[in-house]
């Protein structure tokens, strides 16, 4: 049984997407035991409590240096001796030690089709606003491994979404979620669960059945 910690800071519709595909079973071989936000007033922290999974919040506001900040977010995540951290949501850039320590044991949720529209500055809402900016025509999101770069590990899954004529930030990012993100972040979860997936430099090989 593969045990996970969610790291979020906003809504949790992504955390949502995990809970409801580990109760529909869509994923198997994993659950969820611990939610961790950077923000006390994230909704995701109630969705977690809703759940009965322990809620957490280590917030960079509670410590006086961000190295402080960092070590207590390590210690929180280690405590609960996780095989995957999932990162749906996270607004946190994370420490180098959780990258190194937890190498290939991350993964994160980006609203774009890396390369594209990633990186430093690249979250959220700004995503979509560079996306209808720039005039693309297709967009999408990417489930990637987590190193040490930002938005740079191996990609696990991509799922592309059309841009409408008439899209808004707003109704862009809801699509993008709806079509693409709740999609393939559980879909990544069960295969690391069930041993699906192999890290072969910068490049996932998904194993046959
Ligand atoms: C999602 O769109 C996710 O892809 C994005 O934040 C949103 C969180 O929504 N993450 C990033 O931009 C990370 N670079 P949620 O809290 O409802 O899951």
């Amino acid at each position: 049984m593969l045990k996970m910690a969610v790291l979020v800071s906003g809504g949790g519709t992504n955390l949502q997407a995990i809970i409801d595909g580990i109760t529909n079973q869509t994923i198997t071989n994993a659950g969820i035991d611990v939610v961790i936000s950077n923000n006390r007033h994230a909704f995701a922290l109630e969705r977690a409590r809703k759940h009965k999974i322990d809620a957490v919040c280590v917030s960079p506001k509670e410590y006086e240096t961000r190295a402080a900040f960092n070590q207590a977010l390590l210690e929180t995540v280690d405590r609960y001796a996780v095989d995957l951290i999932v990162l749906a949501g996270c607004l946190v850039v994370l420490p180098e030690e959780m990258t190194e320590k937890y190498a290939n044991r991350i993964i994160n949720i980006h609203p774009s089709l890396i390369p594209a529209f990633c990186g430093k500055g690249f979250y959220g809402l700004k995503v979509h606003e560079e996306v209808l900016k720039r005039g693309v025509k297709v967009t999408g999101a990417t489930c990637h491994f987590v190193d040490a770069g930002t938005d740079t590990g191996p990609i696990i899954f991509q799922k592309a979404v059309d841009v409408l004529p008439d899209d808004t930030p707003e109704t862009l990012q809801k699509r993008v979620m709806k079509e693409a993100e709740w999609v393939i972040m559980p879909r990544a979860i069960n295969a690391i669960a069930n041993g699906k997936i192999e890290i072969s430099g910068n490049r996932v090989v998904l194993k046959e059945t």
